[in-house]
């Protein structure tokens, strides 16, 4: 188990507990979302977390693989699905590419509040690229700080990883990002941002 699977699973009581900041975005995140979604479709959203958002998602599409490095964020998800009744998420520990889907597989893939932790986000949008089919989505709400003071949050985080009360955190600005997405072959579709500074990216892209 690596130190950043050892932070989320030493967080996931309190993450699976911990109240939505802005319910009316997440709302509006969810709706934009969902008018992608066909209910024959097979989803993977990666960093799932504790589920809530895939519990949300799953009576409009087939079938998700919900995949997540931490084992106890995974537990409280399988939990909270069978208690919303929900059979149609299969929970898999690792990283998207530890989950390794075939290639061209997969109808849309979901990383939400999660690229912006990944130290290797070039490869993750690759990984996403090719697992979708051609014409696939990709959404991706990401915190992207660089244009913002808490940039310097870099600072802290080896202090902040070593006490563990900080996982990694990556640095980057809402139009690398977008720039990144376009140059692993995808068509942004949907663009915008929220919150303190605009550090809350939401981005919906499609597979050329
Ligand atoms: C901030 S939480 C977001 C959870 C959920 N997506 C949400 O929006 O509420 C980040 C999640 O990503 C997971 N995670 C961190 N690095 C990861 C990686 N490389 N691959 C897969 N999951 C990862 C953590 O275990 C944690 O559950």
């Amino acid at each position: 188990m690596s130190k950043s699977d050892k932070f989320w699973d030493s967080k996931a009581e309190a993450y699976a507990k911990s109240k939505i900041s802005d319910e009316d975005t997440y709302q509006r995140k969810l709706a934009e979302t969902q008018a992608f979604f066909t209910p024959d479709m097979r989803i993977v959203e990666f960093g799932c977390g504790t589920g809530a958002t895939a519990v949300q998602h799953a009576p409009h599409v087939q079938h998700i693989d919900a995949v997540d490095v931490s084992e106890k964020m995974l537990e409280i998800g399988r939990k909270r699905a069978a208690e919303a009744n929900v059979d149609n998420i299969s929970f898999t520990q690792g990283t998207l590419a530890e989950f390794n889907a075939e290639a061209g597989s997969v109808d849309a893939v979901l990383g939400l509040n999660v690229i912006h932790l990944v130290p290797n986000r070039h490869e993750v949008i690759a990984e996403v690229a090719r697992i979708l089919k051609p014409g696939g989505i990709f959404v991706s709400s990401t915190g992207c700080l660089g244009n913002s003071y808490l940039r310097f949050i870099k600072l802290l985080v080896p202090l902040g990883k070593f006490l563990g009360i900080m996982p990694d955190v990556f640095i980057m600005t809402e139009s690398e990002l977008a720039q990144e997405i376009r140059n692993a072959g995808f068509t942004i579709e949907t663009q915008w941002h929220h919150g303190s500074k605009g550090i809350g990216v939401f981005i919906i892209a499609r597979r050329t």
